[in-house]
C-alpha cells in the first residue's frame, strides 16, 4: 500500500534531509517535509532526532512518532503526546556495533591500554601486570536489546558479568540484579560498569557520586547511554580521589561536546564523538515504512515503546 503520507523530518540539531529520498522511494506519492519547513506541522508522521521541543502540539494531524534511533529521550522530551504511538529503531547491526564499542573499552581497561597510552607520553616503558579475563569483572546497566548482547557476548569472552534492569530476568552465564535494592549489590561486583540505561526521569544522574562510591575502588566506567546519565562534577571528583580509574564517553549532556568541556582534557578520560553504533539509513526506512505501512492497515506497530515508562 502507498497511500499518500505526509512525513515530516523533524531535528533540532541533525539534517536529516538524506532520508527525503528515500522515504520518497519506499513510499511513493510521499509528501516529506524537512523542519523548519512549515509543512511540517501538516504530517501525519514524525521521523526524529533531538526534536524542537513543544513541536508536537502544532501539528494536528500527528499519528504516529518514529525515532531514528533507539532511544526515544529526545523525541519525547518536552513534547505533548497525547497518547500518540512512538516507535525506536531495533536492527541486530545497530546491536553488533554496540557490543564491539564495549567490548573494545572493556579491553582498553582489562588489558591496561588507559595505562600504557599515560605512560607513552612519558616515554615510560613499564609492563602492566596481566589479569585473566575471568578475574575482570563487568556490569552492565540495562539489559535491554543493547545490554543483553552485551552482556552476554562479554561473557562468552571470559568476563564474570552481572546485570542490573528494572525488572527480574534470567540471563544464561550473567548473575542479574533488579530494581533500586540490589543497586549497591551489583557495583560491588563491577570493576567496570557499562551503562546502556535509556534516559527517563529514573535514570537520569545515576552515574553520579553514590554509584561510584560503590563501585569497588579503581573501578572504571563506560557511558554508552546518555549524556543526562552522568554528573560531570562527581566524575571528576571520583576521578582526581583515585575512587575511579578511567572512563569511556560516548555519549554528553551536550553534543557536540563543546570545546571548552573540561572532559576533553579529564585525565583518565577518553571521549569519542556519539560512535559507539548506529543503524544504517536504509534500515531505518525499513522500520519506519513498515509501521507506516501498520498504521495504515491498522495493525499492530513494531518497536512502539511504552510511553508512560518512559522507554
Ligand atoms: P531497551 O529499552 O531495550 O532496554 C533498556 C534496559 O534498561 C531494560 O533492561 C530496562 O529494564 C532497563 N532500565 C530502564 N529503566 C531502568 C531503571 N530505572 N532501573 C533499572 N533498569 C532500567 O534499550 P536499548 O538496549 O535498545 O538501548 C538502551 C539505550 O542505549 C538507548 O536508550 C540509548 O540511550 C542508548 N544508545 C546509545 C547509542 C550510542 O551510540 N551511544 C546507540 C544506541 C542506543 P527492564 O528490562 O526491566 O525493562
Ligand atoms: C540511539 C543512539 O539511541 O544513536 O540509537 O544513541
Amino acid at each position: 500500500m502507498s497511500a499518500k503520507i505526509r512525513i515530516a523530518l523533524l531535528s533540532e540539531t541533525a539534517n536529516l534531509a538524506y532520508f527525503a529520498p528515500l522515504l520518497q522511494a519506499a513510499l511513493p506519492g510521499a509528501e516529506v517535509a524537512v523542519w523548519p519547513d512549515p509543512g511540517c506541522l501538516q504530517a501525519e508522521v514524525a521521523v526524529c532526532w533531538n526534536t524542537t521541543p513543544g513541536l508536537y502540539a502544532q501539528m494536528p494531524n500527528l499519528k504516529l512518532i518514529h525515532s531514528i534511533a533507539a532511544g526515544v529521550d529526545n523525541v519525547v522530551a518536552g513534547q505533548d503526546l497525547r497518547g500518540l504511538p512512538v516507535c525506536r529503531v531495533v536492527d541486530p547491526d545497530l546491536a553488533q556495533g554496540m557490543v564491539e564499542y564495549v567490548l573494545w573499552a572493556v579491553l582498553y581497561f582489562h588489558r591496561n591500554l588507559d595505562r600504557a597510552v599515560a605512560q607513552q607520553k612519558e616515554h615510560l616503558w613499564k609492563r602492566p601486570p596481566l589479569k585473566r579475563a575471568a578475574d575482570f569483572r563487568v556490569g552492565v546497566m540495562g539489559l535491554g536489546e543493547l545490554g543483553n548482547k552485551v552482556a552476554t557476548a562479554l561473557s562468552g569472552f571470559g568476563y564474570p558479568v552481572s546485570g542490573w534492569a528494572r525488572s527480574p530476568r534470567e540471563l544464561a552465564g550473567i548473575t542479574t540484579h533488579a530494581g533500586s535494592e540490589s543497586l549497591t549489590a551489583f557495583l560491588g561486583q563491577s570493576d567496570v560498569l557499562v551503562n546502556l540505561l535509556p534516559l527517563t526521569d529514573a535514570t537520569r544522574g545515576i552515574l553520579g557520586k553514590p554509584v561510584f562510591d560503590a563501585l569497588p575502588k579503581g573501578a572504571a566506567i563506560v557511558g554508552c547511554g546518555r549524556g543526562e546519565h552522568l554528573v560531570e562534577a562527581d566524575l571528576a571528583d571520583a576521578l582526581a580521589s583515585g575512587q575511579l580509574r578511567g572512563a569511556v564517553l560516548d555519549v554528553f549532556a551536550q553534543e557536540p561536546l563543546p570545546a571548552g568541556n573540561p572532559l576533553w582534557d579529564m585525565p583518565g578520560v577518553v571521549v569519542t564523538p556519539h560512535m559507539a553504533t548506529m543503524a544504517a539509513p536504509a534500515v531505518i526506512v525499513q522500520q519506519v515504512t513498515e509501521n507506516i505501512r501498520r498504521m495504515q492497515s491498522s495493525q499492530p506497530l513494531r518497536n512502539a515503546v511504552d510511553t508512560a515508562r518512559g522507554y
